[in-house]
């Protein structure tokens, strides 16, 4: 690990291995058929064809928990799943990000018109702004920390990531902890910045 991202998991206060203990374990074969219904909008095996509906193949298993519990505990509001997890205990929600952590993550292509601005910000960030590189934590061929929970990002549809960064620019999406990691670094982007990184990602693999 590099000194630029051990001061990163420091400065989020991630607590790593300290709460490994407490973390129930997810059984993904339990999963596959608790997730059936989810199915319908992220795609059976977690690729969803629907630009706006995540996909969920392949993202790490850490971030997809802790975004269950907070779309069940109304800390982020998904209005398409209103409700729909409530029947679902921790057990559950841990065996379905099992399984959809399992799969793997489909490609997509990126907007060859917008590719070279969204990767010029994706690997060097605004330094004049003090906005990092989203390399640091996203990695940079965008597969994340998964142990760290930091998503995956790459091959992600550009339409659900440009409602992301807008949402965390526009106070919308609060759930990135106190140390408001991600709204911090989107209020340093543009609608335009959103755009190119957006269809960079969703090229990215
Ligand atoms: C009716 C469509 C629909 C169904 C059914 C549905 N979801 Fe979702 N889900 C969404 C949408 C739309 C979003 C993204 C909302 C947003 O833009 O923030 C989402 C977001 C998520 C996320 C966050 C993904 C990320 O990258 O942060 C997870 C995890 C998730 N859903 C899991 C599930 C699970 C598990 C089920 C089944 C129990 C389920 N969803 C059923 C529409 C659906
Ligand atoms: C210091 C670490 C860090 C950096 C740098 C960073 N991110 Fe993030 N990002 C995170 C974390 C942590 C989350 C998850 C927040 C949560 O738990 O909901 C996240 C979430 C996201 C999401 C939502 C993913 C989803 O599936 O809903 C997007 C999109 C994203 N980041 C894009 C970017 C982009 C683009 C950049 C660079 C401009 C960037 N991030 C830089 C840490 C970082």
């Amino acid at each position: 690990m590099n000194k630029l991202l051990v001061s990163l998991l420091l400065l989020l206060g991630i607590p790593g291995a300290a709460r490994a203990a407490d973390v129930i374990v997810g059984d993904p074969a339990a999963g596959q058929a608790k997730a059936v219904v989810c199915g319908a909008c992220h795609g059976p095996d977690g690729n969803s064809m629907a630009p706006g509906f995540p996909k969920l193949a392949g993202q790490g298993q850490r971030y997809l928990l802790k975004q269950l519990h907070e779309i069940k505990d109304g800390k982020r509001t998904v209005l398409e799943m209103t409700g729909m997890l409530n029947p679902l205990n921790d057990q559950d929600l841990a065996d379905i990000a099992a399984y959809f952590s399992g799969q793997k993550g489909s490609a997509g292509a990126a907007d060859a018109n917008l590719v070279a601005r969204g990767e010029a910000l994706f690997r060097g960030g605004k330094l004049d702004q003090g906005m990092p590189a989203c390399t640091g934590c996203h990695s940079p061929n965008g597969a994340g920390i998964a142990a760290a929970g930091f998503p995956r990002l790459g091959g992600q549809h550009a339409d659900y990531v440009k409602k992301q960064l807008t949402a965390f620019r526009e106070g919308d999406r609060t759930n990135d902890g106190d140390t408001m990691v991600m709204r911090t670094i989107a209020s340093k982007l543009s609608n335009k910045d959103i755009d190119a990184l957006a269809a960079y990602i969703q090229g990215l693999h």
